[in-house]
């Protein structure tokens, strides 16, 4: 906060004796610089509330507030009378007091049981518990930054060898999106031929995975103020596909997880998941004898695939949840996701007339490890099967437990224990 540079000259203008020369204890006038720096910011508020401060408001110079570095504005500052500013913080502080008295407060003693775990200690209305990507500036009004708000979210996790097709896919997402890009290849700044690219939030780790970087950055508090959010590949081919048009076909058959239509020539595609002529959509599909044993149940019904999923922001919060932090392929994440919806056969489903192509490049799924004389992407589709068996048997295991619990709890209750 305050800078330990702060030069003595502004201390002296605020009104705060310091004994030059003497070796004074540091910490003390640091603690008393961050009380008057609380005291005037409080000040502010009651400002809000007592119309007869605004006056005094003015006064308050507003380069005393931010934590900038104020070695800078020395010279300027110390030409503001000292008495003036006295006045002001003391006059401050005793309405401060008259306002304690009348309305029985004690400023100290805040403690909020609903704010999120950890505000308590805060006034409610200060908590902001959820964020944005939106791009500010740096000068200017903060309030005039945006003249757009995306309501919607889209990510590629990418490679700089696929940008061209990056580049066509991005300009299927209107200005009504906010675009994400996550590098694996930690070629993060090598994208900004590409005019879009300035608008961009790129994030970078090497050789991390879709679903790792969607579990640490797209926190559905982060994600709040977007209606839907897309978490892509980077090797679909778009030529068929308009994201706004998807949305609202989307919202009209109520969709909360979706994907569009795969080209059926596409190598390998489930059933449910090819594009289907003549539908706006489709929620099942039938696969080959024995694959479904309830039509309502994946492959068959409530399932899309992780290539290109779309989600509502209150299906991707349970999702996010659901995401393990080691798994980070994502295998088998196709299966469970109607755990997040309900019910899921009817809100999970695929858009036919808006339609992509896998083009199937190897791309991350490359960059493992050569051991023991097998190919990298060998030992990658290796881990591939362990994460999902390790999630499985969580899965399981925490059901259990959960039910467990309950019959116990009744059991109790039942027999008045
Ligand atoms: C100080 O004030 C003068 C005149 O008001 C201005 O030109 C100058 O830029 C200021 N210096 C700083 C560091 O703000
Ligand atoms: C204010 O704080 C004091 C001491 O911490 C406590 O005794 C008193 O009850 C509090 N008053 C109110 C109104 O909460
Ligand atoms: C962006 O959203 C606004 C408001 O929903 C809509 O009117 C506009 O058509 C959208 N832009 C595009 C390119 O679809
Ligand atoms: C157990 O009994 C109490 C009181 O009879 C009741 O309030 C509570 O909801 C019961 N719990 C369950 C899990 O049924």
């Amino acid at each position: 906060m305050l800078n330990e540079r702060m030069p003595r000259k502004i201390l002296s203008t605020m009104g705060i004796p310091i004994r030059s020369g003497k070796a004074r204890n540091h910490n003390e006038t640091m603690r008393l610089t961050i009380s008057i720096f609380v005291g005037v910011v409080f000040g502010f508020f009651l400002g809000v509330s007592f119309p007869t401060l605004s006056l005094i408001r003015m006064t308050i110079p507003s380069s005393l507030l931010p934590s900038i570095d104020l070695t800078y504005v020395d010279e300027n500052y110390s030409k503001i009378p000292t008495k003036s500013l006295w006045n002001a913080w003391s006059s401050l502080n005793k309405d401060r007091s008259t306002y304690n008295t009348l309305h029985n407060l004690n400023e100290t003693k805040i403690w909020v049981p609903t704010n999120p775990r950890g505000a308590e200690r805060l006034p409610p209305r200060i908590v902001e518990s959820q964020s944005d990507f939106y791009l500010h500036r740096l000068w200017g009004t903060p309030y005039q930054d945006l003249s757009v708000k995306p309501k919607y979210l889209v990510t590629f996790t990418v490679g700089l060898d696929m940008k061209y097709n990056i580049d066509a896919a991005v300009k299927k997402f209107s200005e009504n999106f906010t675009i994400v890009l996550f590098h694996y290849d930690g070629r993060a700044s090598d994208w900004d031929k590409f005019e879009w690219s300035k608008r961009a939030i790129h994030i970078s780790a090497r050789k991390q995975t879709k679903w790792w970087f969607a579990k640490r950055f797209l926190h559905p508090d982060i994600v709040a103020p977007y209606d839907y959010i897309f978490i892509w590949d980077e090797d679909l081919g778009v030529e068929h596909f308009d994201a706004e048009e998807y949305l609202k076909l989307v919202k009209k058959h109520g969709l909360e997880i979706s994907q569009p239509g795969i080209d059926p020539s596409s190598s390998f595609t489930w059933q449910m998941t090819k594009k289907r002529d003549g539908y706006e959509v489709h929620k099942k599909a039938e696969e080959r004898s024995g694959w479904c044993p309830d039509p309502h149940l994946p492959p068959c019904a409530a399932f899309v695939e992780i290539m290109a999923p779309v989600f509502t922001k209150d299906a991707w919060r349970c999702v996010w949840h659901m995401i393990q932090n080691d798994l980070v392929h994502g295998w088998g994440l196709d299966f469970v996701l109607r755990r997040c919806v309900e019910p899921a056969h009817e809100k999970i489903g695929v858009v036919d007339t808006q339609w992509i192509v896998h083009q199937s490049v190897p791309t991350l799924g490359n960059q493992g490890q050569a051991e023991e004389g097998r190919a990298p992407w060998e030992g990658v589709r290796e881990r591939c099967h362990k994460e999902w068996t390790i999630f499985q048997e969580r899965m399981v295991d925490a059901e259990r437990d959960y039910f467990q619990t309950r019959a116990t709890i009744l059991l109790l209750n039942s027999t008045g224990h």
